[in-house]
């Protein structure tokens, strides 16, 4: 198994040093001891995204409130919905919306160990009949032409060197007059050179998308950008309360399984991330886009 913190190589087809392509790394990064016991500690195995932090300072209960706002964000979720989550870590907004809804949820992602988690936390919410849990890769959706009502996806498409194949997979399993409803850390439209560098370096990354690359991408293959919500200071803050929680947690987090090595680099990763995120280099918030009927 290859070290989490292996590095990814510039373009889309090179390989890093022990032949992994950016998938592999990914892949191996979730799947980590260490990664598993950072992100189920402090999401609690539910989440690892965004949170919106307008009524509370609490990780968890923000991130219920981003799901909250992005079902909100959609003209229908009903009883029947056809739902699919790309990059659904422990599947925590798809047991949300399948509770509150009754939707029927797919979740779709790349890590066995969350998809584990999720199967059994799926199991233990009652909610088998409504939420499936699938292994594969969002830039090749092993789903049918048309068949979903809403795609979901909260923070996992900046980890794709094939950003406008997913757009393409997604518009073409949207049945048409579906929708599209994401989020996904960006970097702003105009960032000089070179400054996001330690930005990539947490997550192994060697690009991020930006509002501008989605609405034209989005345009180019048919869809109707609905919405486009700037929320960075929610992306600022979120990161600022994981690095504080880390800190606070540190001694448990090294009893669950991860090393020092890994947290002490997270600590600086996410100082990074606030950095950037004050100087304006990075953008975030719910975006929306409909396949036309
Ligand atoms: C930051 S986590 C977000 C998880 C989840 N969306 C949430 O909000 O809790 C990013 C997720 O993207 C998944 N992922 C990364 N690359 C992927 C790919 N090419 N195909 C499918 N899933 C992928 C990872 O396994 C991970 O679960």
């Amino acid at each position: 198994m290859s070290s989490p913190m292996l590095k990814v190589a510039n373009s889309e087809l090179e390989l890093d040093e022990q032949g992994l392509g950016i998938r592999d790394v990914t892949e191996n990064y979730y799947d980590s001891d260490d990664a598993n016991a950072f992100y189920s500690n402090i999401w609690g195995g539910k989440d690892i995204h965004i949170g919106l932090y307008d009524d509370t300072q609490d990780i968890r209960t923000a991130s219920d409130a981003t799901i909250d706002k992005m079902a909100d964000a959609l003209p229908t979720v009903a009883s029947g919905t056809r739902v699919l989550d790309i990059g659904s870590g422990y599947g925590g907004a798809m047991r949300r919306i399948a509770g509150q809804f009754g939707c029927e949820a797919t979740c779709l992602n790349l890590s066995k160990v969350q998809n584990t988690i999720n199967r059994h936390n799926t199991q233990v919410a009652g909610l088998t009949d409504k939420v499936r849990v699938v292994h594969g890769t969002f830039e090749n959706i092993p789903e049918p032409n048309g068949s979903y009502d809403v795609v979901w996806s909260q923070d996992a498409i900046l980890h794709s060197d094939q950003r406008g194949q997913v757009l393409a997979e997604v518009f073409r399993v949207l049945k048409p007059g579906g929708y599209f409803l994401f989020t996904d850390p960006c970097q702003a439209d105009d960032v000089p050179d070179g400054v996001l560098q330690p930005v990539y370096d947490r997550l192994q990354l060697n690009s991020l998308g930006s509002f501008r690359f989605y609405r034209d991408t989005a345009e180019a293959l048919g869809f109707d950008v609905v919405r486009q919500d700037d929320m960075l200071d929610h992306l600022r803050i979120h990161y600022d309360r994981v690095r504080e929680d880390l800190i606070a947690n540190y001694e448990t987090l090294r009893k669950n399984g991860a090393s020092t090595d890994y947290l002490d680099k997270m600590i600086v990763g996410l100082e990074n991330w606030v950095k950037a995120a004050d100087a304006g280099h990075l953008a975030w918030g719910i975006q929306l886009m409909r396949k036309p009927v």
